[in-house]
């Protein structure tokens, strides 16, 4: 079986002032078609290969957040959905381990953030099909996206052989990589762009763990052995789980995995076109937005005048620009943000200051 796990448990920081501690950007409905970042990752499950037998998700979020993620799944009518809270976030690579310990041994776990948009899922659909066999058998598979410019945000994957079933190996992976790496990889033609999505087997995961993170996975294993539920909520152990380290699926597995030919895990990369894009930053919304003729985009009541290419937010009053180029403005009831629209992933810096002044 494939057993989704979606990956709910970030800040969500760069989104700021939308995206907030108590209601971070994943539980926002930003895209513009009223549903959650969360919703939209859900519904896109529906109809996920027809050939393959489907559990139902596990959601790996941070404990405060779990009555938002339960409605927000039910509002969708998903069913039987586990939700494995975590009392702190210990980034990615521990929070699948959780979703990997809570799943059957032998299923197929498709890991998902919860911060895509994506306007073809349909393409996800044939790619997840197509990479099935490569996982049922024990590979690892992620899934490359073209990629249009040097983002220094995402993964990189540099394709090896092509592989029959349509996707190739891995020759390297080099997570959020320098400008000037970045710049040599796109121009190398040789590299996809990691989706941030991941197809495993559980019990494969597991091991990929064992050998390349043991501190982790026994933190995690142990958490889990503790664990309490309730309801659907799984509560793994707190001072097990705080103890473990923090880091992601990227850093602590993937970069390493290509090349540890004593694991044994052949790693995959399969093509995705499926118009995906990481709502990361207010420069990428403001990207999958409609926009007017000038460019300009946004939601509530505002009011551009000679303005270009900017993002305008107003949930509380009139949000009004004139003669400016390329800027965002978020407005809410208690903060009020204006940035240069090239500038949006240093927004973390404001939260990060806000955060050592309190
Ligand atoms: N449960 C849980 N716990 N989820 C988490 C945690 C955590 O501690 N930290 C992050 N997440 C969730 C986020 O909510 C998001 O849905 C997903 O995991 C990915 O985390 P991001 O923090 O958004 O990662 P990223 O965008 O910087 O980088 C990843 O995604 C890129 C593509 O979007 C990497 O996989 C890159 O290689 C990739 O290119
Ligand atoms: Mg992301």
């Amino acid at each position: 079986s494939l057993t989704p796990v979606i990956l709910c448990g970030g800040s969500g920081t760069r989104l700021w002032p939308l995206s907030r501690e108590h209601y971070p950007k994943q539980f926002l409905s930003l895209g513009g078609n009223g549903q959650s970042m969360l919703q939209n990752t859900a519904v896109r499950l529906s109809g996920l290969c027809s050939s393959i037998e489907t559990a139902p998700p596990v959601l790996v979020c941070n404990a405060e957040h779990r009555f938002l993620a339960a409605q927000q799944l039910q509002e969708q009518g998903v069913q039987g959905a586990k939700l494995v809270l975590e009392p702190m976030g210990r980034n990615t690579a521990p929070a699948l381990t959780l979703a990997a310990l809570a799943a059957q041994p032998d299923t197929v776990l498709l890991a998902m953030p919860a911060d895509h948009v994506m306007t073809r899922p349909q393409a996800l659909h044939r790619a997840v099909e197509a990479a099935w066999p490569l996982a049922v058998t024990g590979g690892m598979v992620t899934f490359g996206i073209v990629a249009d410019r040097p983002e220094t945000g995402y993964g990189y994957i540099q394709k090896a052989q092509f592989h029959t079933s349509g996707a190739f190996g891995i020759a390297s992976f080099a997570e959020k990589p320098s400008l000037e790496l970045a710049q040599q990889y796109l121009s190398s033609g040789q590299y996809l762009w990691n989706s941030g999505l991941f197809m495993v087997r559980a019990d494969q995961w597991l091991k990929a763990m064992a050998h390349l993170q043991p501190t982790m996975l026994q933190a995690c294993q142990q958490a889990m052995a503790q664990s309490t539920e309730d309801l659907d909520f799984i509560r793994p152990n707190e001072s097990i789980f705080a103890a473990c380290p923090s880091d992601s699926i990227d850093y602590a597995v993937m970069e390493k995995l290509p090349n540890d030919s004593e694991l044994g895990i052949s790693a995959y990369v399969m093509p995705l076109d499926c118009g995906w894009s990481d709502l990361g930053a207010w420069d990428a919304l403001w990207d999958v937005l409609p926009r007017d003729a000038q460019g300009n985009a946004g939601s509530g009541e505002t009011l551009a005048v000679d303005t270009r290419n900017s993002l305008l937010f107003s949930e509380n009053r009139l949000v009004a620009a004139v003669g400016v180029e390329n800027i965002v403005v978020v407005e809410t009831a208690d903060a009020v943000l204006v940035a240069d629209k090239r500038r949006t992933q240093d927004v973390k810096k404001i939260v990060a200051e806000l955060k050592a002044q309190n």
